[in-house]
Parts: C-alpha cells; structure tokens; sequence
C-alpha cells in the first residue's frame, strides 16, 4: 500500500483536497495536514462549521492520519519516515513562495521541504490567477528542484456535466502522476 501525505493550505479549492481524501483514503495510508487558512475555506467554500480538521476529516473516513499544522515532531515531518508522494492541493502561493524558500514553518513546508531534498515526489496543485513574476519565479524554482506544480485548471474536451467532473478531472491527473490507478476522468481516445 503506498504511503502519501497530503497538505490542504488556504488557496480556493477545498474541494479538491475533499476529493483527494474520498479518494486516497480507501486505496493508501494517507497522512493528513490542514492548515488553519485551510480549514476556513474548507468552511468558506463548503458551507460547513468545522472547528478543527479532525471534525473535517472524520466526517469523511475514519482511516486518515491527521496532524496538526505546528506539529514538527510527526512521522512525515523526517526524511527517515519513507513516503511515496507529498500532495499539496490546494496549494496557496503564500505556501508556494515559503516553500521555494526553503521556510519551513509549518508541517506541510516541511514536508515539502523533506520531499525536495529526499528527491521524492512532490506534486503542488496551485490556485492564482493572474500569476505575478514572483509566483513565476517560485514555481520555476520549485520545479528545478524537481516538484511537479499544476495548475487547479481542468480540461474541457471530456465534456463535464458537474462540478464533481472537474475537480475528478483534477483529481485524476495528480493520480496519473502519483501512479494510483483510478477511472475518474475518461481517456482521451481522439
Ligand atoms: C476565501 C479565500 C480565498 C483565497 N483564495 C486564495 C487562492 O486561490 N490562492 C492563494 O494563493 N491564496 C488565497 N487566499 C489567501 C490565503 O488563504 C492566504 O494567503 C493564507 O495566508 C495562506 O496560508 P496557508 O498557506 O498557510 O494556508 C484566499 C483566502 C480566502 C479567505
């Protein structure tokens, strides 16, 4: 079973991190950061009350190991700690610029901070537009250090009925990158 560790900042998109989670908990051990900006759009954007993100995440599996934002003292906070890949989604450019610095102040920086230099799978699903010059440079940055960041931008060529096609649509590319299989958006078969 593959070991992944998903960060949920505070960029628009809680639903992407919703789905992640319905998704992931079932076919991995997933271990789990939100951090407070996070969860106030979770609320925000899903018309919720959650005080903490436990209450968030336990509303959706039981399964998911969650830890708190401050918490460096956590299994994923050391390279030791062997995780498959680090997903961060939504992903807000505060987090972008701290983590193309180096500035690992919270659990998810860390995290992908420990990917970066274990050379590990780091997948940065960002949400801004426009994107200023040093949005550009970070992302740039990031990736030289071998993340892979999308953009949260789904297709339209598969034809989405719903708002759940285009987060599945998301979803499944982050899927195809992290190798888990899934049918969440049909192949494009021309
Ligand atoms: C309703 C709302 C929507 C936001 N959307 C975005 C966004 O799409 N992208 C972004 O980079 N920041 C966005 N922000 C700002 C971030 O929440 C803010 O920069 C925060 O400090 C990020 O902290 P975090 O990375 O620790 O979660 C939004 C804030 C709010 C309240």
């Amino acid at each position: 079973m593959k070991r992944i560790f998903l960060g949920i900042t505070g960029a628009s998109g809680a639903l992407y991190g919703k789905k992640l989670i319905e998704e992931l908990a079932n076919v991995c051990e997933l271990h789990l950061c939100i951090t407070p900006d996070g969860l106030t759009n979770i609320n925000l954007e899903m018309n919720s009350n959650f005080s903490n993100p436990s209450d968030f995440v336990e509303s959706l599996s039981k399964q998911v190991l969650i830890y708190d934002y401050k918490n460096f003292a956590a299994p994923v906070s050391s390279g030791s700690f062997m995780v498959d890949s680090y997903i961060i989604a939504p992903a807000s450019m505060g987090f972008v610029g701290r983590a193309a610095g180096g500035i690992s102040s919270n659990l998810i920086e860390r995290c992908a901070d420990v990917a970066m230099k274990e050379r590990r799978k780091l997948l940065i699903l960002f949400r801004e537009m426009p994107l200023s010059l040093i949005h550009l440079e970070n992302l740039t940055k990031l990736t030289q250090a071998g993340a892979v960041c999308m953009p949260a931008s789904p297709g339209f060529y598969h034809n989405p009925e719903s708002i759940d096609d285009l987060i599945s649509f998301v979803v499944g590319k982050i899927f195809d990158i992290i190798d888990v299989e899934h049918s969440l958006y049909k192949r494009w078969e021309g």
